[in-house]
């Protein structure tokens, strides 16, 4: 299955969407299919953004590794938003798409 326009935030099972991308993801991209650009809000409203590789998800949410004292770590537990962008350039779609968590 390609990945399709469907919208994330309006499924009613979201993460039953997100696994048939990241299925159709692992089976198409070369290398990292998991790395995914993570964003966050630092105090004073200015945005950050870097890599992590997803390690796993279910319905409470993505699971990522970090270090609690780094500046994604401080900045997720100051503001308690985040907001992820894959880009899996194998799957052709007619736009990206996002999930928050
Ligand atoms: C492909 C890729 C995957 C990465 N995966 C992780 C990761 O899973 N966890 C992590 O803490 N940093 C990861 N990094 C490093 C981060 O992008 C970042 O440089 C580092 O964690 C410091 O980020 P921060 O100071 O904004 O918290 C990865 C970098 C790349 C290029």
């Amino acid at each position: 299955m390609k990945l399709t326009t469907d919208d994330f935030t309006e499924k009613s099972e979201p993460f039953a969407l997100f696994n048939e991308w990241l299925g159709d993801a692992v089976k198409t991209e070369p290398n990292d299919p998991n790395a995914v650009a993570l964003a966050t809000v630092d105090k004073d409203g200015l945005p950050n953004v870097r890599m992590v590789l997803l390690k796993g998800f279910d319905t409470q949410g993505f699971v990522f590794y970090t270090n609690f004292e780094s500046q994604k770590g401080v900045e997720i537990l100051g503001s308690m938003k985040a907001a992820m962008c894959f880009h899996w350039k194998n799957l052709a779609a007619a736009g990206s798409h996002s999930g928050t968590g």
